[in-house]
């Protein structure tokens, strides 16, 4: 009677799509262990690996449940979960999306799927609100949908999948300090140029082509960002260096993944995952600052 659910981490904005594009890696990913309750709500019994609240109403797996219970006008039904963190909090792959978007893929199991699964990204959405202050969709949209998705709107919202070439890989070095979504948010300007807006929307057109074509030299050249990135760069440190080396070592491109402070790249084929990775090691050994480096297919 209880189910075991895999929520992966994700990339928000790969580089251009600030806000819009995101895509989901195959590990790491937060693990749950969920089933029905008697007791109405949503029951959190523990959290491993972070020390995350277990109140339902400071949670996001809590609030993203409750959202979905409560469009469904069925608030009293009741789901239990345990929930194993595997994505630290904070490192810029969408830990809190993992939480959202697992939780709400749960609990429509374990309810008889009333929801479609592009239904369940704005119950997720609500987690994201309480983790960051800003409802995006670009990272729990791929947690929940796998592979690559594009938020066209917002208001309303309007979600598709998109391609995923067959020999994307994604490396990603997540230095251990912290970056807060809501202050990488606050740091931006309210305004942008009409030239870097044409540059942003030809290399999110040329991304999306890219993908669809399995076109790794449009991908690479698409994977600019001249709007978000120049501000938010100076919060991670080296950044400007390993993108120079990493490309040196094989990486289509990259960029700082969601509000960072990861980093990630792109790469044709495992092997090169692997060298960006390693090259990764070589620019951050020196620096003081610890990390983590994942290497995962799209
Ligand atoms: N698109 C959001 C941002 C993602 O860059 O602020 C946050 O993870």
């Amino acid at each position: 009677d209880c189910i075991k659910v895999f929520a992966p981490a994700t990339v928000a904005n790969v580089a251009c799509g600030f806000d819009v594009i995101g895509l989901a890696m195959e590990a790491p990913g937060d693990e749950f262990i969920m089933r029905r309750s008697s007791k109405p709500g949503v029951t959190i019994t523990k959290v491993h690996g972070a020390n995350l609240s277990t109140d339902p109403a400071q949670n996001v797996c809590g609030v993203a449940i409750q959202a979905l219970l409560q469009k469904l006008g069925n608030p009293d039904a009741g789901i239990e979960l345990e929930l194993f963190k595997n994505i630290t909090p904070g490192s810029g792959i969408g830990s809190s999306a993992a939480s959202s978007a697992g939780a709400v893929v749960g609990a429509n199991h374990l309810l008889g799927e009333p929801f479609t699964r592009k239904q369940l990204v704005r119950f997720a959405m609500e987690g994201e609100r309480l983790a960051s202050g800003a409802a995006h969709a670009d990272n729990v949209a791929p947690a929940i949908l796998g592979g690559f998705t594009l938020v066209r709107s917002y208001k309303p919202l309007d979600i598709t999948s998109l391609h995923t070439p067959g020999e994307l890989w994604v490396t990603v070095i997540h230095p251990q300090i912290e970056v807060k979504t809501s202050d990488a948010r606050e740091i931006l300007k309210q305004k942008v140029l009409m030239t870097d807006a044409i540059r942003q929307w030809g290399n999110v057109g040329a991304l999306v082509a890219g993908l669809y074509q399995e076109n790794y030299e449009l991908i690479s050249r698409a994977l600019e960002d001249v709007i978000v990135e120049p501000v938010r760069a100076i919060l991670i440190p080296a950044f400007y260096e390993l993108k120079v080396k990493c490309k040196e070592a094989g990486a289509l491109g990259g960029g700082i993944s969601g509000s960072g402070p990861s980093v990630f790249m792109l790469s044709k084929g495992e092997a090169n995952a692997r060298n960006v990775a390693e090259m990764m090691n070589t620019v951050y050994a020196p620096l003081g600052v610890d990390y983590k480096i994942h290497v995962s297919k799209i």
